[in-house]
């Protein structure tokens, strides 16, 4: 990257960092039971909702749980399930064509990232009916409040229940982007670790190392917080801790409650001190493959930390011994690298392969232009690169 983009992206990032105190960053209310949803509805006075999920929880019957409490509760709901991973624009369309039709009043989001997404997209768009998700795309673009939602996680995860983020896929473009406002953190979040049990072992090993990759991508940034570096920490020593427990056993409750949290912690790290380029890139490939999030964020987070090198060693050992991933006594690039080879060998007992088989070489310019966009000048990366310099990121994957 030239010298004058250099600048202006780290003076473009600066000031989002001094400004971290005075924006209106907040946190959803946090409850523990399905059983506190009529409680909290009542309390707007909301007696109709739209309830977004996906086919995969139908199937699991954790969405009829959720219909359940509506019903015993005698609130009036509708149910959207088509919500697909790597939610599209045409689901946030349908979401928001559902609750004008049905007159309701609030928005029940149940799923991992991509059910809660499309409902706080489409929240979005009910907010500013006049301006279209592509409209929306980026940072501060919504800026009007939202109706109520309720976002209840079942992968741990995205941290979406806490994020300032709903990413979309304009699948007509295959091109997957953020919408990213500070009305989009859900007001009411449900961390109930029973929902989680029934994961599947794959998604729980990718779903826990997109939860990494948030955590450290936060911390190895150059706008943390004290509260951020906190919750980044605390993410990764729970996932050091507990992520190849839950993988091992999707019934060790404790393991379960455990990632809800890290997850949840690391949403809070990124949601303030922003992702990176893994992010950017990993978006990019979910745009044009399908490529699902978690998988392209396990799969590059080793080999991009190490592609960063030197420049990442000082906040990546910080991370790696304050964490407990590492112990004391190391150098900076010793620990860094150890961390990095843990980050490995976590992908390879969990079966995540090494390299993502779909990327083509002549797909490659495009989607570093689509990360490009995404990651500059927003992200405070380690190594700041441009279009030409991220097409390395993806050769990192090819097989
Ligand atoms: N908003 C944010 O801040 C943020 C952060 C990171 C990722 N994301 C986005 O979130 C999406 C990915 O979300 P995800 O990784 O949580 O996966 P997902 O929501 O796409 O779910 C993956 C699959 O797991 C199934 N599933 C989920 N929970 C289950 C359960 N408890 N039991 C059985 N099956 C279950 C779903 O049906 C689905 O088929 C991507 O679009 C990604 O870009 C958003
Ligand atoms: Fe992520």
């Amino acid at each position: 990257m030239n010298i004058i983009r250099r600048i202006y992206c780290r003076a473009f990032q600066a000031a989002f960092h001094v400004a971290i105190p005075f924006l209106p960053y907040h946190y959803p209310e946090i409850h523990n039971s399905l059983d506190d949803i009529p409680g909290i509805l009542k309390k707007h006075g909301i007696n109709t909702v739209l309830f977004v999920t996906d086919k995969g929880l139908v199937k699991a019957g954790l969405a009829k749980m959720v219909e359940d409490v509506l019903t015993n509760a005698g609130i009036n709901f509708h149910t959207y399930s088509d919500t697909v991973p790597n939610p599209t624009i045409t689901n946030v369309e349908s979401v928001r064509q559902l609750y004008v039709d049905t007159h309701a009043q609030a928005f029940i989001a149940l799923g991992g990232g991509s059910a809660m997404d499309c409902a706080k997209a489409a929240a979005a768009r009910i907010a500013r009916p006049n301006k279209t998700i592509p409209q929306m795309r980026g940072i501060l673009k919504v800026h009007h409040k939202l109706p109520p939602l309720i976002a209840i996680p079942t992968t741990a995860g995205t941290g979406s229940e806490t994020t300032v983020a709903a990413i979309v896929t304009d699948s007509s473009k295959q091109y997957k982007y953020m919408v990213s406002d500070f009305c989009l953190i859900p007001p009411y979040a449900i961390h109930d670790y029973r929902l989680t049990v029934g994961l599947p072992q794959h998604i729980t090993a990718t779903t826990g190392m997109d939860a990494l990759t948030h955590a450290v991508e936060a911390y190895i940034g150059g706008s943390t917080t004290r509260e951020t570096r906190r919750a980044a920490e605390e993410a990764t020593n729970l996932i050091h801790g507990y992520l190849y427990r839950a993988y091992m056993d999707g019934n060790d409750a404790e393991a379960r409650q455990k990632m809800l949290r890290a997850s949840y912690c690391a949403g809070i790290a990124f949601s303030k001190s922003y992702v990176g380029y893994v992010h950017a890139v990993a978006h990019s490939l979910g745009g044009k493959y399908g490529t699902p999030h978690g998988l392209a964020n396990s799969v590059l987070l080793p080999k991009v930390l190490r592609f960063y090198g030197e420049a990442a060693y000082k906040r990546l050992a910080k991370l790696a011994r304050r964490s407990g991933v590492v112990k004391q006594g190391f150098s900076d690039e010793q620990t860094a690298n150890m961390f990095i080879d843990w980050i490995q060998e976590m992908n390879d007992r969990m079966s995540i392969p090494h390299f993502i088989p779909e990327v083509r070489e002549a797909d490659i310019p495009e989607m570093a232009a689509h990360a490009d966009a995404e990651g500059n000048p927003l992200y405070p990366v380690p190594v700041l690169m441009n279009k030409r310099e991220l097409k390395n990121l993806y050769r990192l994957v090819v097989a």
